[in-house]
């Protein structure tokens, strides 16, 4: 549950500035928070899934509209077969404990990543979240589950490819909107902060395309000592930044999103 001592410091949303619409979290660290302590790293994997709660509703908090988590890579299946199964169990877990009230709360569950390939009750789960949660119109969470922004980027491009071999889209119409609009969750709206926990400086393949203009903050902690302060530290650290997507600072008609909100680019 989430702390509620740390929702109550919070500042308003008005108080932090420029607030981002799309959050993406690289939720790392829960191995070596877990080693810390002298504990199995299911452990860590375990008070994860508490930092998770948290990070939902501070993202709630500042009204982001979506957040997108980094749950499990197409790479993770490299790990010792006891840890993945141990983190499908979580996930199993998570969804009957929290889907009800992620539901109650209005938040809308997506899905990103390869379905084939995931044990059958895995992506029924995953499919009677996002069924159940469709119409909602508060925070979007986007699970990245065996995700990989390659193989996103490659799966756009085999469906072009094969519009094209269909004589539905002329290979001169594939551009990079048309690549974005065959992202697994094309209508969100850009990515604006990627926040990495566990102090590594890296994307680990997550979010590649939509990265393209995102500001990056990296925070020491790992992921199970997250909490709805961190989020506010690295919203603060956003509101800061200053972006100029290949325009001027001086000129402020080319400051701001690109023409298009989509990820098209
Ligand atoms: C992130 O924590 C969770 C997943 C990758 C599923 P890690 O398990 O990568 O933790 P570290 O990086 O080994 O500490
Ligand atoms: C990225 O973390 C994947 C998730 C958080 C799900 P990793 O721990 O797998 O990344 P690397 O291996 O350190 O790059
Ligand atoms: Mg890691």
């Amino acid at each position: 549950m989430p702390r509620r001592q740390d929702i109550t410091k919070l500042l308003a949303p008005e108080a932090i500035g420029a607030l981002p619409r799309h959050v993406g979290i690289i939720m790392d660290g829960n191995g070596r928070w877990a080693r810390a302590r002298g504990l199995p790293r299911s452990k860590g994997h375990h008070a994860g899934m508490k930092a998770l709660r948290r990070a939902v509703e501070a993202a709630d908090h500042f009204r982001v509209e979506a957040l997108t988590i980094y749950s499990f890579s197409a790479e993770n299946w490299a790990r010792p077969k006891t840890e993945v199964d141990y983190l499908f169990s979580l996930l199993r877990h998570f969804v009957r404990r929290d889907v009800d009230d992620l539901h109650r709360r209005n938040v809308r569950i997506r899905i990103i990543g390869e379905r084939g390939g995931l044990p059958e009750d895995i992506s029924r789960l995953l499919r009677h979240c996002e069924e159940l949660t469709r119409a909602n119109s508060g925070l979007t969470l986007v699970v990245a589950f065996n995700y990989g922004g390659r193989q996103e980027i490659a799966q756009a491009a085999r469906q072009l490819a094969e519009k094209v071999a269909r004589g539905e889209v002329r290979a001169q119409d594939i551009t990079p909107q048309a690549i974005g609009a065959h992202l697994h969750a094309p209508d969100l709206p850009e990515l604006d902060l990627l926040i990495r926990t566990g102090n590594e400086q890296r994307l680990s393949n997550f979010l590649l395309w939509q990265s393209a203009y995102a500001e990056l903050v990296f925070l020491p902690e790992y992921w199970p000592d997250f909490d709805a302060l961190s989020f506010q530290r690295a919203l603060l650290e956003y509101a800061a930044r200053e972006r100029r997507f290949g325009g001027l600072k001086e000129d402020p008609r080319k400051v701001g999103a690109p023409a298009k909100a989509s990820q098209g680019g």
